[in-house]
């Protein structure tokens, strides 16, 4: 795809959530992450990330979550954007702007998935056309969570998650997130899970049979029974509360529960949207979730959305996919 005569003078790409199916997590490496065998998940709870041209780099957050999210050049998304300028040789500073419904610090992955999208959007911005395998790269650079909200779906993650294998699974499932007040920082939860484990003796994580096994049935309900997550215990410890969600979301018809990455969501699976409202409404009057938000996944990865190209408007929805990219390395 190249840009016919005008290029955009916006560009919006749309990135979703993630949760865990099952997380392992093996030693710490010399570089100080772990090892992971995991499988991710796409969600639909999506953040909308737009760039344009602009005097000077910033970033805007729009939505319940901006005051959350810093707005300077630690910002996951302006790091990104950034990276590509520096690996492309592109002197145009951008303007961010996210429309966020991802919740932030909550095991969703809403910073890397804001990067990922800021990536694709300024790739076509700039009319860099990136290699997949660039935007790969540079995803990883950025962070273990980043590459998968680029490829979307549901994938197999090694390495310290950023290796990627697509997962031939069947089924479309319906989560119930509860949401938490207060955000977990995932190095502590990683740090938490090594203490609880101290005395014992961590081998080389490996997926599970039983997680293949439901995904290749499509059955949501041997999925609830197979979900696992080594960082569970470790987000229970640091916030004792979220066992009472767990227990509450079971006892009101989840086939399945867990926390969501390093927390401090949890995320159920249901079988159908009906029981997804019985579960959200529950979690609601209990108190034991102060806000609940509904998904099906797996999803796409990051998209673009729209391609304004100033005057003549609109140049519409785009994929993405360009010829080799003529970066400067
Ligand atoms: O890669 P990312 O920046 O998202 O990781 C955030 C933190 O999570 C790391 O600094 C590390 O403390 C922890 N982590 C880890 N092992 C992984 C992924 C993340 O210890 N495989």
């Amino acid at each position: 795809m190249s840009w016919a005569a005008t290029p955009p003078q916006a560009v919006t790409a749309r990135v979703p959530a993630k949760v865990n199916l099952e997380l392992m997590v093996g030693p710490r490496r010399s570089d100080g992450f772990h090892h992971l065998a995991t499988v991710f998940q796409a969600v639909g709870l999506h953040d909308d990330v737009t760039v344009e041209p602009a005097q000077e780099w910033g970033v805007t957050i729009n939505g319940p979550y901006a005051d959350l999210v810093p707005a300077d050049g630690t910002n996951l998304a302006m790091r990104a954007a950034r990276l590509l300028a520096r690996e492309a040789g592109i002197d145009v500073p951008v303007h961010i702007t996210i429309d966020k419904d991802i919740p932030v610090a909550a095991g969703m992955a809403g910073g890397s998935a804001d990067a990922a999208a800021t990536l694709l959007a300024c790739d076509a911005l700039w009319g860099v056309w990136s290699s997949k395998a660039e935007l790969e790269e540079m995803a990883a650079d950025l962070g273990s969570d980043v590459p998968f909200a680029l490829l979307g779906g549901t994938a197999m993650g090694s390495g310290r998650g950023d290796q990627l294998a697509p997962v031939l699974g069947r089924g479309r499932y319906t989560w119930v997130f509860a949401l938490s007040d207060v955000g977990l920082k995932t190095p502590d939860v990683y740090a938490e899970c090594d203490r609880l484990r101290s005395h014992l003796r961590v081998g080389e994580p490996a997926p599970s049979s039983a997680m293949m096994t439901a995904l290749r049935s499509g059955d949501a309900a041997s999925l609830g029974r197979a979900l696992s997550n080594d960082l569970q215990a470790a987000a229970l410890s640091l916030q004792p509360t979220l066992a009472e969600v767990l227990a509450t979301g079971m006892d009101n018809g989840a086939l399945g529960g867990i926390v969501s990455g390093s927390g401090p969501t949890v995320a159920f699976l249901v079988s159908d949207t009906e029981r997804s409202l019985d579960l959200a409404v529950a979690l609601t009057a209990s108190g034991a979730a102060p806000s609940v938000k509904r998904a099906i996944g797996p999803v796409r990865g990051a998209h673009i959305i729209t391609a304004a190209s100033g005057p003549r408007g609109s140049l519409g929805s785009t994929g993405h996919s360009g010829p080799v990219g003529h970066r400067s390395n």
